[in-house]
């Protein structure tokens, strides 16, 4: 027993020197370089975050801003003295918002780049396609903007920085029938988008229990440009709302099309709303809309006002709702893996788990399902502007 602890006590002195002598080494250079032998640092250590967003395609605004508030969050971190001693390095790639293009960004990203997490994607089908990858690889994986409930259904290392749509197809169901006073209404969805057809699913049905009447609920494919077969269709049942859950490429269109067909009514719509292109593709169809979303420009907090400042300075536009959750989205990742003192995906998940983080876009805790609790805003459409109306709390 004796000879044993000795053994023991041995061991660990010679580790101690060995631990003491490689201190007193400092920094190891890169062998083989000519600046060896003088005082220049090692190359700093970049902690590699992947960001996904549809840059091209049906919804390219998206991506833009996506991109863009992302990039001012790891730059104010960076300009701060990054994180875990080493600069954030951002990759980022295009989903092209089609559910293919994002399953091989997010494993290029992980396999290639060898991203720790990632950032993304914006449209819920994306985020669908891309989850399943982050938590087989263990990547911890934060949308934005992907409001589906589904998408963190995938697993634990999905996260998200937005509502959800039960959520957000409440608000916009109550606003109607309390605030409009509308008791008739129709809905029109991309059937082959999980976002859209879950928004007007979830609508309609806290309509009817709010006792409203549902009397047209028409999908459409994707890719369509011509809405005036079910136009035609749901108008001839006398709604005095249309909630078009569509993206602001497609909602423009139904706008358009629908007062060509003689309507007279509110149009309501959910976050895909938001883009600088809906009233260049709608025009004056789309004055006296309204929208359900995360975020206004308008908000008077300090958070929401400093952000409008740094993001215009840097970008020359205000920051929209994808922008602020991007930027939510890419801290909220930083301060995890801050929290949690490395890069390692089960523990950065951990981190995230434990978050209360001051947002943006509202504070930001998660619940059992990794989604965060948050209140909505409604904006309405006028001369061409969004008007912040009101935020609504869960
Ligand atoms: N919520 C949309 C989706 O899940 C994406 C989106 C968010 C679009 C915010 C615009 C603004 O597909």
């Amino acid at each position: 027993m004796r000879e044993r602890i000795k053994f023991w006590s041995a061991l660990v002195s010679v580790l101690a020197i060995l631990a003491m002598v490689a201190g007193c080494a400092g920094p190891s250079t890169p062998s083989g370089s000519p600046t060896a032998t003088t005082s220049t640092p090692p190359p700093a250590k970049e902690i590699v975050i992947g960001v996904v967003a549809p840059l091209t395609g049906e919804a390219a605004t998206f991506g833009k801003s996506t991109q863009q508030g992302a990039q001012l969050a790891a730059d104010e971190w960076n300009a701060k003295g990054g994180l875990l001693g080493g600069k954030i390095k951002l990759v980022v790639a295009d989903d092209k918002g089609d559910p293919t293009e994002a399953a091989a960004a997010f494993t290029r990203l992980i396999e290639q780049d060898k991203v720790v997490a990632i950032v993304g994607t914006v449209m819920s089908k994306c985020s669908l396609a891309g989850a399943p990858i982050c938590q087989a690889k263990k990547i911890p994986m934060i949308s934005p903007t992907s409001t589906n409930p589904k998408v963190t259904e995938v697993g634990d290392f999905i996260f998200r920085a937005c509502f959800i749509d039960p959520f957000q197809g409440t608000v916009g169901a109550k606003f109607a029938f309390d605030n409009l006073g509308v008791r008739k209404a129709a809905c029109i969805f991309d059937v082959g988008n999980d976002y859209t057809k879950g928004l007007s699913e979830f609508f309609r049905d806290k309509f009817i229990e709010l006792g409203g009447e549902i009397v047209g609920f028409e999908a459409h494919p994707t890719g369509t440009t011509d809405f005036n077969a079910q136009l035609t269709k749901m108008i001839s049942a006398g709604p005095e709302l249309i909630y078009i859950s569509d993206y602001y490429n497609d909602a423009g269109l139904i706008m358009k099309q629908a007062r060509a067909l003689g309507f007279k009514g509110y149009f309501l719509g959910g976050d895909g709303w938001d883009s600088p292109d809906l009233v260049k593709i709608g025009g004056d169809a789309v004055e006296g809309g309204f929208f359900t979303n995360h975020f206004s420009k308008d908000d008077p907090r300090p958070e929401v006002q400093n952000l409008v400042k740094a993001y215009t300075e840097k970008f020359g536009e205000p920051p929209d709702a994808l922008a602020a959750l991007a930027y939510d989205a890419a801290n909220l990742l930083f301060d995890a893996i801050n929290r949690a003192g490395t890069t390692d995906g089960p523990a950065v998940r951990d981190a995230m788990k434990a978050a209360n983080f001051k947002a943006v876009s509202g504070q930001i805790t998660f619940d059992a399902n990794r989604n965060p609790v948050k209140a909505a805003v409604i904006i309405e459409m006028k001369n061409g502007q969004q008007v912040y109306k009101a935020t609504v709390q869960p």
